[in-house]
């Protein structure tokens, strides 16, 4: 079965370590329930998520993520099918930004938004080979 990918950015509001725990526990009950798997990297300043499974579950729940007003700016960086998981065991992987490649000032300065998806994806290459956090 084919894989859909959705990989969005944004910008977090009102941040903080009971926020982030909310999130991921929902985040984890509901894509166990829809056939979801990937990775939220987190920091103060940015989300970086990457949603992989049925298409039109994972388009669902992409619309219920933007309107969800614990972060704002949410800005889709690639939507496409794939061939593989990347996160085949994780419902929702918690990475605290190990993988990350741009500093704070970058990604104020938009090096999301300018970056291609191969640099996009290659962080989530990078998270997908951590040791799990
Ligand atoms: C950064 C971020 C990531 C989220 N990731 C997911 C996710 O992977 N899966 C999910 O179902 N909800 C996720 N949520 C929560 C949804 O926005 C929403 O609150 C949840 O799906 C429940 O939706 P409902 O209250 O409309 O039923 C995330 C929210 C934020 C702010």
């Amino acid at each position: 079965m084919s894989v859909y990918q959705l990989i969005y950015t944004s910008r977090p509001f009102g941040y903080d370590l009971n926020m982030l725990a909310s999130i991921l526990a929902t985040a984890r009950s509901r894509n166990a329930r829809d056939d979801i798997t990937g990775a939220l990297i987190c920091r103060p300043d940015v989300f970086l998520q990457l949603l992989e499974g049925p298409r039109l579950k994972v388009e669902a729940t992409y619309e219920r993520i933007c309107a969800d007003d614990r972060h704002v700016e949410v800005t889709s960086l690639v939507s496409e099918g794939v061939p593989d998981r990347l996160f085949p065991d994780w419902a929702m992987k918690h990475d605290p930004a190990v993988s990350w490649l741009w500093s704070p000032l970058e990604v104020h300065m938009g090096a999301l938004h300018a970056a291609s998806k191969l640099a996009i994806r290659e962080v989530f290459f990078r998270s997908a080979q951590d040791d799990p956090s």
